[in-house]
């Protein structure tokens, strides 16, 4: 994991600090862009760090910590061509993604390579012909889904194939009642936060990665037309969330954690934050209903429950890639392929 690590803290780091609103100073964030486009590899896409080799999991850390610094030097770092090629290199012909050149396929991958092409506007349709049926053979008997078909039904891929299938815009083919029902089991009814799997301990990183499932299968089940939904609550319990996540996650010197008596680290820190904004926003725009437990300075900014980076660096990074051509894939050089139009507005309502 150290190996893969580097282009994550730049992103568990800088999230955490968006929403704490918490300025960078701008000689940080192009150090930080420096860095990252030194991780980047010759044939495109981010590797954990400089001189190793490009994997799906660090390419989407150091694409989101780049929209969050969100200035012209960060987008410039990104080598679209080279990064849709990359793409293309990973993708198998059943429509699933291995991690890296020669490694495993999860659907992990899945949500990786749909969140970086969408946020950079290289989305072909070949890209990801066969995904969604792929992903949709991951969701299981138990409702969430599993790593792999077959696998036992996880809240880290469950999240990652839901939000996967939420920007390819096909979110309806999963089964969302049943999805909807494992998820809001996953609360346990003591600690107030979140496990990954049933019959496992609570830990707050699943504060984002099952919390978080709450706005994608909230605005999957109102596009379906679900008179019955709340317009001020998520489907789960938000103020034992804050609890647990304010009581129990947190260290006297700074940074947050799995659960009392683990140690602080950067990854527990961002998962636990963004379950906490998740828990403290309902919906976005003119729908936004708040709920803080404790003092207001508690309150956390917004962040996008697809990408998990604010709301406004995610509008900005499509608008501007947006201006962009999508890149003609190299093994496609010479086809007519039309591309994806992702547009602006594919998330109106979380
Ligand atoms: C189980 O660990 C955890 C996994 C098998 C993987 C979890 C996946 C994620 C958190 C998603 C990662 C997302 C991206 C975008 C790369 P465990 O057995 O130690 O924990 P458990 O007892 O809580 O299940
Ligand atoms: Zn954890």
């Amino acid at each position: 994991l150290i190996f893969l690590l580097r282009s994550w803290l730049c992103y568990w780091i800088l999230h955490s600090l968006e929403l704490l609103e918490e300025p960078v100073p701008t000689s940080i964030a192009s150090d930080v862009c420096k860095f990252l486009a030194r991780c980047q590899s010759p044939t495109g896409g981010f590797a954990g760090g400089p001189g190793q080799a490009a994997h799906l999991a660090p390419t989407y850390a150091a694409v989101n910590a780049l929209c969050i610094i969100g200035t012209q030097e960060a987008y410039n770092v990104i080598d679209r061509e080279k990064l849709l090629s990359f793409l293309f290199s990973v993708k198998q012909p059943d429509g699933s993604f291995v991690m890296h050149g020669g490694g495993e396929v999860d659907v992990r991958s899945a949500y990786c390579a749909a969140s970086v092409a969408s946020l950079t506007n290289i989305m072909t349709p070949t890209l990801f012909q066969d995904t969604p049926t792929w992903i949709v053979s991951c969701q299981n008997w138990e409702g969430g889904l599993g790593g792999v078909p077959g696998l036992e039904a996880h809240g880290g891929y469950t999240f990652c194939g839901t939000a996967a299938m939420v920007i390819l815009g096909k979110e309806h083919m999963l089964d969302l009642k049943t999805l909807l029902r494992w998820v809001a089991s996953r609360q346990m009814r003591f600690e107030g936060g979140f496990q990954g799997r049933c019959n496992k301990l609570v830990d707050g990183c699943y504060s984002f990665w099952q919390a978080g499932l709450l706005p994608l299968l909230h605005r999957a089940l109102f596009k379906e037309g679900d008179s019955t939904l709340s317009l001020q609550k998520w489907m789960f319990e938000q103020q034992a969330l804050q609890e647990y996540i304010l009581l129990c996650c947190q260290n006297t010197a700074g940074g947050l954690l799995d659960k009392p008596g683990k140690s602080r680290d950067f990854y527990h820190t961002c998962y636990c934050l963004s379950g906490l904004s998740v828990a403290q926003h309902f919906g976005n725009m003119d729908l936004h209903h708040e709920l803080i437990v404790g003092q207001e300075e508690n309150r956390l900014a917004p962040s996008h429950p697809v990408y998990n980076i604010c709301p406004e660096k995610v509008a900005q990074a499509i608008q501007h890639f947006h201006q962009l051509s999508v890149p003609v894939p190299a093994q496609k050089e010479g086809s007519s392929e039309e591309t994806i139009d992702t547009g602006s507005d594919i998330f109106p309502f979380c």
